[in-house]
């Protein structure tokens, strides 16, 4: 388990799938995905994780809160949302993440978990790191660009909700 000040990134487990089918066909949460899922049951999403789990380019995280407590590093609080880095050699990394419940976003949290995506990216090895976001999508750009990131490619019709602009940020 990774700290990141407020944030920790863990390895998925049975409660962070719950988690996940629980929000993602929330229309809060599914009007930002590149396809449209309307419901999602909880074996649906274990059988999903039993078979991504089995390739060793997709890595995928639960995003915890860190826990209030005098032991704070060592104390997992509530489940903000998931995250993920999939290697697409030779040695780019894609990465996307959700903060689920709109009323823990603009809160800083998106931002702490992005960086410890990027900390991944770098321990594996990537020297390019790509996200593909809904040109709609005002908050998700400016994550990325507050991180550094920079839209470098328009791609039309590269989803089932059309274009997404592609941001990269460059590892030196
Ligand atoms: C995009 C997302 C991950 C950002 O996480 P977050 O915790 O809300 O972001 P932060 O609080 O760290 O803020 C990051 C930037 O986004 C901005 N932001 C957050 N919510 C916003 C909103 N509703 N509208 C406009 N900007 C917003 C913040 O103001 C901040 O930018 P600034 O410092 O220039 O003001 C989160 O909003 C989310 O999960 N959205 C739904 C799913 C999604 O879009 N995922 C990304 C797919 S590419």
């Amino acid at each position: 388990m990774e700290v990141t000040k407020r944030v920790f990134l863990t390895e998925l487990n049975q409660p962070s799938l719950e988690f996940m089918a629980r929000w993602r066909p929330d229309p809060e949460v599914d009007r930002w995905m590149e396809t449209h899922v309307e419901s999602l049951s909880l074996d649906q999403q274990q059988a999903w994780w039993e078979k991504t789990r089995l390739d060793p380019c997709k890595h995928y995280y639960a995003i915890y809160e860190r826990g209030a407590d005098e032991f704070p590093y060592l104390s997992v609080g509530r489940m903000l949302g998931w995250a993920q880095v999939l290697l697409t050699p030779p040695s780019q990394a894609e990465v996307g993440l959700v903060i689920a419940d709109p009323d823990s976003r603009g809160q800083g949290y998106g931002t702490l978990a992005l960086d410890g995506l990027t900390e991944k990216a770098k321990a594996m090895q990537a020297t390019r790191i790509v996200a593909d976001i809904l040109p709609s999508n005002i908050a998700s750009m400016r994550l990325f660009a507050n991180a550094g990131f920079r839209p470098s490619e328009y791609l039309p019709d590269h989803c089932e909700r059309g274009a997404v602009i592609r941001w990269t940020l460059a590892i030196t």
